[in-house]
């Protein structure tokens, strides 16, 4: 049955479901196969060259069904501007942000029509955010696999940043596996998920077997917490 949210109304879903960007594993299938499903999977881009970004966005469009059926991910840490501009520029509609400063990349895909999600770790941030003009935030708790931008976890974060920002729709990210925690997100302010641990599993992600194995396997306890070569 579907769950209808302002997540679902904006981006034309049957569930507030967003698979995060997976590094490598967001392969053409894997975000085909979420939007054909009726969810939503966004592409990290800053791992393609420059000058293969546009053919590699034309696979993604056409496994999607449409530059507006898959999102465009951009993590801050170096000059993603001309990333961000190709991908405008071939239609994509949607796009989110990490970590730097996001507020001229905001200005310029809000320029070009887009729906931005902005990723947050806290009420301030989240304030940064709403001033830019985001259409969403997303509150990262530090349950969240890949880069970490905080210190709280999402149970304690997500109500402080819907106090803090209470007209921007939420969308909570950070150890949701199920539709149970999906059911406490939505409880807790939010409009919808966004997980990406638990579809590093799905059969369609382009992470490595051993990768998927290890996700499967794995108990609640087995957590592991390392410095990234970039920070995070
Ligand atoms: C393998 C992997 C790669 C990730 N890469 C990115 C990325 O490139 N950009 C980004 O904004 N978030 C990235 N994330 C973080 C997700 O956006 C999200 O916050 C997180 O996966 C949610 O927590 P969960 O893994 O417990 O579901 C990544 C997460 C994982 C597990």
């Amino acid at each position: 049955m579907p769950l209808k949210t302002i997540l679902t109304d904006r981006l034309g879903l049957h569930y507030p479901i967003i698979a995060a960007p997976l590094g490598r594993g967001s392969t053409p299938e894997f975000l085909g196969t979420l939007a054909q499903s009726g969810a939503f999977g966004f592409v990290a881009l800053g791992h393609i060259q420059e000058d293969e970004l546009r053919q590699a966005l034309s696979a993604y469009i056409s496994s999607t069904g449409g530059a507006d059926r898959f999102g465009i991910n951009l993590v801050l840490i170096t000059d993603q501007m001309r990333r961000l501009q190709t991908a405008l520029d071939a239609g994509c509609g949607v796009v989110s942000f990490l970590r730097g400063d996001p507020a001229p990349y905001v200005r310029r895909a809000k320029d070009a029509g887009a729906t931005v999600f902005w990723t947050v770790s806290g009420p301030t941030e989240a304030l940064r955010a709403a001033d830019s003009g985001v259409d969403f935030i997303v509150v990262q708790g530090r349950e969240a696999g890949g880069h970490l931008t905080g210190e709280a976890t999402l149970m304690t974060l997500l109500p402080a940043v819907r106090d803090a920002v209470p007209e921007i729709p939420l969308v909570a990210a950070g150890g949701i596996a199920d539709g149970r925690g999906l059911a406490a997100a939505l409880s807790l302010g939010a409009c919808g998920v966004w997980m990406g641990t638990r579809f590093i599993a799905s059969e369609e992600s382009g992470n490595h077997p051993e990768h998927k194995q290890l996700v499967v396997r794995s108990k609640s306890a087995d957590l592991v917490e390392t410095t990234l070569f970039d920070g995070g």
